[in-house]
């Protein structure tokens, strides 16, 4: 019994000094927040953290700081957002699908054609009209700090490029966790195979899919052009990657922090936006250089298909009344 207890008490002591000896000495270093990363460091969102961490690190005379882990280093989207509900970490970014599983009016911020343009997705994240949605989440160990732009996802194949929902017929094409998102493959004439970022590629490359759906950065950063080269502008979907935090670790901020960290957190959106504009042409002459073939679309079969699958997204008065904002902010 004896060296249990020993054990015990020493995992304690340890936890209260890095803890700063308990709730009212002052922290003795910065206060670290582990951030999960599932893409590369040359991604406008990981540029975009780090100028957060920066801004933040100096407005609070390095009481905190954001310790980013990229390339799904801490595990998917998925497994990053469990370490954040269960205060393992503190941050992480992961694609609203995700977040959707536990609250379905997320779903309107990731609808077919929902956006008219990246300038029409700004002005929804940076205006205010989804506070009340972020905090929809609380009391599941997390809240949404706020979001930030992914561009828009097209389809992308090996073998030929997809022009019609008639080309889509028996492609298996990879998507993100969630029922949303194999619907959605399913209204523009495909199949939807749920999976993890990280295996994409091989998954691809050993035929067990026959493309897959992403924006250009993403593309063009995980080398996907190499196994799936024809890249068809289908642009259906600009799915929302939410910044989500450990809700008790926000709680326990002392409020001027808390203010703070939200203040620098929304300026991190406006920000992450403009490296994304700048990043967007880079990315398609990287994938062009290597063999990578665009080709336009005509949206218009897709959109007729996908209106079904919007009008059964929006049961909810919630989801209509946000679905009614997002659309009056649009020119
Ligand atoms: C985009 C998005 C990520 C997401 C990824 C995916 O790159 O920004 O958040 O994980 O797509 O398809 O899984």
């Amino acid at each position: 019994v004896l060296p249990k207890i020993s054990l015990v008490a020493t995992a304690v002591a340890a936890t209260i000094l890095l803890s700063g000896c308990g709730d009212d000495a002052a922290p003795t270093g910065p206060v670290v927040l582990k951030t999960a990363f599932n893409q590369s460091e040359n991604n406008p969102q990981y540029k975009a953290l780090v100028s957060f961490s920066d801004k933040l690190e100096s407005a609070t005379n390095g009481r905190y700081k954001l310790e980013i882990h990229p390339n799904e280093l801490l595990g998917d989207q998925r497994a990053s957002l469990e370490l954040v509900q269960s205060g393992a970490i503190q941050m992480a970014v992961v694609a609203n699908p995700l977040v959707e599983n536990f609250n379905k009016n997320f779903s309107v911020l990731a609808m077919p054609y929902v956006y008219d343009n990246p300038e029409h997705q700004r002005k929804v994240f940076t205006s205010g009209v989804l506070d009340n949605l972020f905090a929809s989440t609380k009391g599941t160990g997390f809240e949404v700090i706020t979001a930030y732009t992914a561009g828009a996802r097209s389809v992308y194949t090996k073998g030929a490029a997809v022009t019609s929902p008639a080309d889509m017929q028996g492609k298996k094409i990879r998507v993100m966790q969630s029922d949303t998102m194999i619907k959605m493959l399913s209204c523009m004439g495909g199949t939807g195979v749920p999976m993890g970022q990280g295996e994409v590629y091989s998954a691809i490359q050993q035929g067990v899919l026959d493309g897959a759906e992403n924006n250009e950065i993403t593309y063009a950063d995980l080398k996907q052009y190499e196994v799936a080269p024809y890249f068809s502008a289908t642009r259906h979907v600009m799915v929302a990657d939410l910044l989500v935090a450990n809700e008790s670790f926000i709680a326990k901020m002392d409020e001027s922090d808390r203010e703070l960290f939200r203040k620098l957190a929304k300026e991190s959106t406006q920000t992450q936006f403009e490296l994304w504009d700048k990043a967007l042409d880079g990315a398609r002459k990287t994938a062009k250089d290597n063999g990578a073939v665009f080709t336009e679309v005509d949206i218009k079969p897709f959109q007729e298909r996908c209106k079904p699958l919007q009008a059964a997204m929006l049961t909810t008065p919630e989801q209509k009344a946000l679905y009614e904002k997002i659309r009056e902010l649009a020119e």
